[in-house]
């Protein structure tokens, strides 16, 4: 880093208040944002780390309207759902507040009243569609219609959904309000729109000349974002949801959800400032001042409203400064799968926390581990065991266990003095003590996948160490060397809890707990002397549990029955297939048989024989795929189904089957045997 900061204002990616948080937000914002911070506290920096929900929007008025209730009540409902998941998960905001405030409405309003009046805004009018029925204009998302491209009927006014294809809502053919239903009608309006193209050599210079160390993504999507001419972009809207536009002759309109919505980020910081004057100082300070670092976390969607809109609309207001990097990630997919909100294919932070209680730490480390830092990554149930049982539980909490363990025994969990050391212990000492500048490297790079790996390196050595020194056995012959083993152990011990705090804070703080310790902070990292010999140890727990197989695979059912209900909810009926006359239908003579025996054929998965009464007298064998959708197929004797009488004998499995019984497929490819309504005697024609 070239220029020396003297504090740093770090945001986190404000999410929609219209649901819950899921695994895909966790790993791509809030938890490398979380890591970020609470690292810089550990450093004894001066910090402050802003989140809160986005609750203005066109998302929040659709969902409050299929419910039947006003976008406020939604936004009530999720802010606090959304606020307490991140405080049990430990994302250590120091304010998550919301952008309905009354601070947010008058700090968002002032912003662009300042704009407005200096002539920052050009105000433009143009024709949008209007729902006469209604009477109101239609956001581009409650407009549908025909995609001109792939003739999808569904399209949105924004976005055909079908081919990906970006639209405008004049493009649809046939276009209808989705509120009323009626067709709607262009009409003039006025709004204020932001000439981008204004600053866009600006930009070009802040950016993509002074910025080459930013993400190689973030970077990128600048970068090809600059390539084209930008053009001015609407920063109010028709819409009767989000912040009045303070201006005379804008009834009816609000503020652009991306223009209040990062204005939260400062709004939420003076909240702060406000009410802890004494703590954080002026909220400008935060914001203003050129010794201020500003950090935006953001997933890859925010890109362009973090580098380029938000930036812009600082430098038109003249006082801020620009961000000093905006570390964005790409997607977390889940079980190969993309997460999807509206197909519930998520794992939801709530969910989570109440089906996982006390286990906060084991998802945090999995995320990061699999941190979409640089490409899209992938959440698997398998993984998430797999690195709880052989990471966390047989490697770290195993060394933490060893030592505190064998403390307990040997000095009653007395911290024993550190006599005179071995090469190997120096070595193993050193080993740690490079850890820290490394640690350091990535973190301060955002490299939260590597740094994590790092700390858990710490890991893998103490646990090497005392695998090595096998103090269990030197007791016996030689106490004193005993106690050295155990002090290094114990010193390693206390330098993971410090290394760990950015990514596994609950650990660690039960780790300091059992140490005894009452603080630690990061310049601490690598030192030998952490607990004095004759300190006492509190009682020691284990730090990891072993995660069963059967937890793993309730969650992995919870998924497939996930998928099944989409499925299952995207069913239609197959189309009907050509004509045939009364005649071809004639041909078959379908009818009805009493099931005598049902049993599974031996040596086959899918085949049930079953032995027919067809009113013949002689009874009719015939054998069905079906033995996969009745478990028990004796059930079936008595029952009086519809077999197909004229079909040819086929050989199946060294048996004869005389015909063919009918069952319904069902919308999950599953069989059922369709029977008659009334006892009729079996041998009975079906027309
Ligand atoms: N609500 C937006 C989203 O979830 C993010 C808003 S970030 C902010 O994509 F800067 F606008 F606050
Ligand atoms: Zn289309």
């Amino acid at each position: 880093m070239e220029k020396k900061f003297k504090r740093t204002t770090v945001t986190a990616a404000l999410p929609y208040a219209n649901g819950p948080v899921h695994i895909g937000h966790m790993a791509g914002v809030y938890v490398p944002a979380d890591i970020y911070a609470r690292y810089l506290r550990l450093k004894k920096q001066e910090v402050i780390f802003i989140g809160g929900s986005d609750e203005h929007g066109v998302p929040i008025t659709i969902r409050a309207r299929k419910e039947g209730v006003t976008p406020q009540d939604v936004v009530d409902r999720y802010h606090s759902l959304i606020k307490k998941s991140f405080e049990d998960f430990g994302i250590s905001f120091d304010i998550y507040s919301r952008t309905t405030s009354d601070i947010h409405h008058k700090f968002a309003a002032d912003f662009f009243r300042k704009l407005y009046e200096e002539g920052k805004l050009i105000e433009k009018t143009t024709q949008q569609y209007y729902d006469e029925e209604a009477k109101q204009f239609l956001a581009d998302r409650y407009i549908t219609g025909e995609c001109p491209h792939c003739h999808n009927q569904g399209a949105y006014g924004d976005q055909c959904e079908k081919c990906g294809r970006d639209l405008s809502p004049t493009e649809l053919i046939n276009p209808k309000s989705t509120i009323s239903g009626s067709a709607p009608v262009l009409k003039d309006t006025k709004n204020w729109y932001l000439p981008l193209n204004q600053y866009q050599d600006w930009l070009k210079e802040w950016i993509l000349e002074g910025h080459k160390e930013w993400r190689s993504n973030v970077y990128g999507q600048c970068k090809s974002w600059l390539s084209m001419d930008l053009q001015p972009r609407a920063m109010t809207r028709d819409l009767d949801w989000g912040i009045p536009v303070p201006v005379e002759g804008a009834e009816g309109k609000v503020l652009y959800v991306w223009f209040d919505a990062p204005i939260g980020y400062i709004s939420n910081t003076k909240e702060l400032c406000d009410k802890e004057p004494e703590k954080w100082g002026s909220w400008e300070k935060w914001w203003q001042d050129e010794d201020t670092r500003l950090v935006h976390f953001i997933g890859k969607d925010n890109i362009v409203f973090h580098c380029i809109i938000f930036p812009i609309m600082m430098k038109a207001h003249g006082k801020y400064i620009m961000p000093d990097n905006v570390p964005s990630n790409e997607f977390l997919n889940l079980e190969n799968d993309k997460i999807s909100t509206s197909r519930n294919w998520a794992v939801w932070l709530n969910e989570y926390l109440e089906e996982f209680p006390g286990k906060q730490d084991v998802l945090r480390y999995v995320l990061t581990a699999n941190a979409p830092e640089t490409k899209d990554n992938n959440f698997t149930w398998k993984d998430y065991q797999e690195r709880n049982n052989n990471e966390l539980v047989a490697v770290y909490g195993n060394f933490v266990n060893r030592a505190l363990q064998l403390t307990k025994k040997y000095w009653n969990g007395v911290v024993p003095a550190c006599g005179e050391m071995t090469d190997y212990d120096k070595q193993t000492l050193q080993e740690f003590a490079d850890v820290k500048a490394k640690v350091e490297e990535l973190l301060d790079g955002f490299k939260f996948r590597d740094a994590q790996k790092e700390a858990m390196n710490l890991a893998r050595i103490g646990n090497k160490y005392i695998a090595d020194c096998e103090p269990w056995k030197v007791w016996k012959t030689d106490p004193k060397r005993v106690e050295t083993i155990l002090n290094i152990s114990l010193q390693l011990t206390a330098n993971l809890a410090i290394a760990f705090e950015p990514f596994l804070p609950f650990s660690s703080a039960k780790l300091r707990k059992m140490l005894n310790m009452e603080s630690f902070e990061w310049e601490q990292l690598g030192r030998t002397d952490l607990l004095a010999a004759g300190h006492q140890l509190a009682e020691p727990e284990l730090l990891f549990e072993k995660i069963e197989d059967s937890v793993i695979e309730a969650q992995v059912q919870k998924l497939l029955d996930t998928k099944k209900a989409n499925e299952q909810a995207q069913w239609k009926p197959a189309a009907i297939k050509d004509t045939v006359s009364f005649e071809d239908f004639q041909k078959l003579d379908i009818r009805v048989g009493l099931v005598k025996a049902c049993q599974p054929v031996p040596k086959s998965k899918k085949l049930l024989q079953f032995t027919i009464d067809d009113g013949t007298g002689t009874d009719r064998t015939i054998c069905s795929g079906i033995a996969a959708f009745y478990e028990k197929p004796e059930e079936l004797v008595g029952r009086r189904i519809l077999f197909v009488a004229n079909f040819a004998t086929r050989k199946m499995m060294g048996i004869d089957s005389q015909g063919m019984i009918l069952s319904a497929v069902d919308s999950d490819e599953s069989l059922s045997v369709v029977t008659t309504s009334k006892d009729v005697k079996p041998g009975s024609q079906v027309s």
